[in-house]
């Protein structure tokens, strides 16, 4: 008998796995990652690690969790019991970043709130670190919980609890079909209107002017593959959960294109979304561009709220800002959590209500940790370690069993069955060749650093 859960429309698979590889990820690494590593010229590697790795890549993960109808673990248990191991490893490590991602979330919520009232003032560096967070001067001294953001986390998981409980159809393709395409027209409207102030091209000239000299060194076609792998959410059984339900009959391999394609496109509009607002604060305040410019937590919660205090309407842009932000964590969240949540109904039969239950309240409890005047100083460092080490570790060893030890034949087959076009050796060699090289490279250096 065959009662696994299903999607309601190929739109609705097609905007979950979107959501989930749309993330905070794609607003404030993406645009950096392409400003540091060539500007214009890195779209040469962005690209090509694209059609070499996350294409193929997603074509195999949707293709396994098609094909076995389970979580990752299940899949690698299917094809043989001694590697399920695996499929746990990378539950685990979903697990932590859904722990710590909520924290971040949680934030970008805070901020919406701020953006209202205006809270951040005019030292929106001094406010974030003090004020907000109360940075505490180590992380074993936990200086107690911060209870705007311990509320605001707790809304998170509530949000993502709602979805998972809901379940597949009802839950979370209902909330992405919401939350994605809102989240992309709130972005045009936003680009709709910097790009008319004065130095957004400045801004953009930066973001894009290529320097093709940076082609020749490899960290820069590193750097495109990390960027690819983490902002498709592929390596640790997430996209092998979500296509666990899909039907039968699906187009594997123009999901797979499908998916990626809008997830790269979307990251294309946050870059011309940030660097016009880099170069619109640069432009009022007589600053350079390259000064102004970063990523991550930093960019997010300091450079752009102080940006926005430059800009007209700095209701208008900030609210817009944060909560595509929050829309953009949302829908991943609940996708990490989704993840873990499959993989415990197809190990224990236990019913969805009770896992996702069960999970949101543990996972509630441990991003408490990160709700206290430490908590950015533990997610700084659980943060780099599950970025440069686990990912690689996960996405890795997934390549080189599926590919090299358990073979490609059976997925191949099963995505060829019903696909618009087919796979074959090119894709092959993709996954067992180019990807296996580059995420070794990647993996062993980014190892060597650590310890030296
Ligand atoms: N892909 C998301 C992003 O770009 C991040 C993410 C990682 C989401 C892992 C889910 C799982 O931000
Ligand atoms: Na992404």
């Amino acid at each position: 008998m065959d009662n696994r859960e299903q999607w309601g429309s190929r739109a609705g698979f097609i905007l979950a796995a979107v959501g989930s590889a749309i993330g905070l990820g794609n607003i404030w690494r993406f645009p950096y990652m392409a400003y540091e590593n060539g500007g214009g010229a890195f779209f040469i590697p962005y690209i090509f690690a694209l059609l070499t790795a996350g294409i193929p890549f997603m074509i195999m993960e949707f293709g396994l969790g098609h094909k076995y109808k389970g979580s990752a673990p299940k899949v690698l248990a299917a094809v043989n019991a001694k590697y399920e191991w695996l499929g746990w490893v990378q539950i685990m490590i979903a697990g932590i970043i859904a722990v710590y991602y909520a924290a971040v979330i949680g934030w970008t919520i805070n901020y919406l709130g701020f953006a209202f009232d205006g809270a951040w003032g005019t030292d929106t560096k001094g406010f974030f670190f003090g004020e907000y967070l109360g940075l505490t001067s180590s992380p074993t001294e936990l200086g107690g919980i911060r209870w705007p953001i311990f509320g605001a986390c707790a809304l998170t998981w509530g949000l993502t609890w709602l979805a998972c409980n809901s379940g597949i159809r009802g839950g979370i393709e209902r909330a992405c079909k919401v939350l994605i395409p809102l989240l992309f027209a709130l972005v045009l409207v936003f680009i709709g209107r910097v790009i008319t102030l004065p130095g957004a091209t400045v801004g953009l000239d930066f973001l894009f002017t290529p320097d093709f000299s940076k082609l020749a060194d490899f960290s820069v076609w590193a750097a495109a593959y990390g960027q690819i792998f983490f902002s498709l959410s592929i390596g640790f059984g997430i996209m092998i959960a979500y296509s666990s339900y899909l039907p039968k009959n699906a187009d594997i391999c123009n999901n797979a294109a499908m998916t990626v394609f809008i997830n790269c496109g979307f990251s294309m509009l946050a870059g011309i979304m940030i660097f016009s607002v880099l170069g619109s604060m640069a432009h009022s305040t007589g600053q350079a561009v390259s000064d102004v410019a970063g990523a991550g937590v930093g960019l997010a919660f300091i450079t752009i709220p102080a940006a926005i205090n430059t800009m007209p309407a700095p209701l208008f842009f900030g609210t817009i800002f944060f909560l595509c932000l929050t829309m953009a964590g949302v829908s991943s969240h609940i996708s990490i959590v989704e993840a873990v949540t499959s993989s415990l109904i197809d190990k224990f039969g236990a019913s969805r209500q009770k896992v996702v239950t069960v999970l949101c309240i543990i996972g509630f409890a441990l991003t408490a940790v990160f709700t206290t005047g430490a908590g950015l100083l533990i997610l700084d460092i659980v943060d780099h370690f599950i970025n440069n080490i686990c990912l690689l570790f996960a996405a890795l060893v997934e390549i080189v069993l599926i590919s090299w030890v358990i073979g490609l034949d059976g997925v191949r087959n099963d995505v060829n069955t019903y696909s618009d076009f087919s796979v074959g050796k090119l894709w092959a060699f993709s996954l067992r060749i180019i990807t296996v090289l580059v995420l070794g490279y990647s993996f062993f250096s980014s190892l060597y650093t650590k310890i030296t």
